[in-house]
């Protein structure tokens, strides 16, 4: 799905494809990862996760008719069904997590209603640059969580672990996508380089996590 004269910078071999699988978290333990710092920071970035994806989704989804490049706009689209489909799994997880934890969702309230104000208030080139920074943040978490797997789950198997998995493979398949579409309408990267100084800071984060805990 890659030739010399696409804007796309996926790697040649790697094609974008929406799979549904389906997990049952019913009988998911608190501490379902290596230990309890390592669940809730998982936990914590699932809660953030659907209305992000949401975001990403919305976002591409406008910039579709702005993309000419047929490679790139065909990624986008597996992207957001991508997208679609872990938004959706990580509602399930969420619902599971609100039952031990009801506070989550105020802090959901808390993140629609940010993210409205940016979206209101941001440049066009900061609101494209959002899926962006949020997909180098998530494919530079899920690169550290496979490389380091059984660091995270303590060689531990549930179907939490399974969904993580999931995601992550296809975080870092589609991670180029959004970055590209950004390119094809900006040569400055200043609002991106901003969000990926971020980035950064978080693939320290496995080291923070051991400092801390
Ligand atoms: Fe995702
Ligand atoms: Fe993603």
């Amino acid at each position: 799905m890659n030739n010399q004269n696409s804007q796309s910078t996926t790697p040649p071999g790697i094609d974008i494809t929406a799979r549904r699988p389906t997990f049952d978290f019913s009988a998911v333990e608190k501490t379902w990862l290596a230990d309890p710092i390592k669940s809730h920071f998982m936990n914590a970035l699932s809660v953030l996760i659907p209305h992000s994806e949401r975001i990403v989704m919305q976002i591409m989804r406008s910039e579709l008719p702005c993309i000419k490049d047929p490679i790139l706009k065909q990624q986008v689209q597996a992207l957001i069904k991508q997208e679609g489909a872990h938004a959706g799994m990580h509602r399930q997880s969420n619902e599971r997590l609100k039952q031990a934890f009801p506070a989550i969702g105020f802090f959901e309230k808390i993140q629609v209603s940010f993210m409205k104000l940016v979206m209101t208030c941001a440049s066009r080139a900061f609101v494209i640059a959002l899926p962006a920074a949020f997909e180098h943040f998530t494919a530079a978490i899920s690169r550290d969580y496979l490389s380091h797997h059984q660091h995270w789950t303590g060689e531990k198997n549930n179907q939490a672990i399974e969904f993580v998995n999931w995601h992550a493979l296809e975080e870092i398949e589609h991670q180029a996508v959004c970055l590209d579409v950004y390119k094809t309408q900006y040569s400055s990267g200043v609002a991106v380089t901003i969000f990926l100084d971020a980035t950064h800071t978080h693939i320290n984060l496995r080291h923070s996590i051991i400092f801390f805990a």
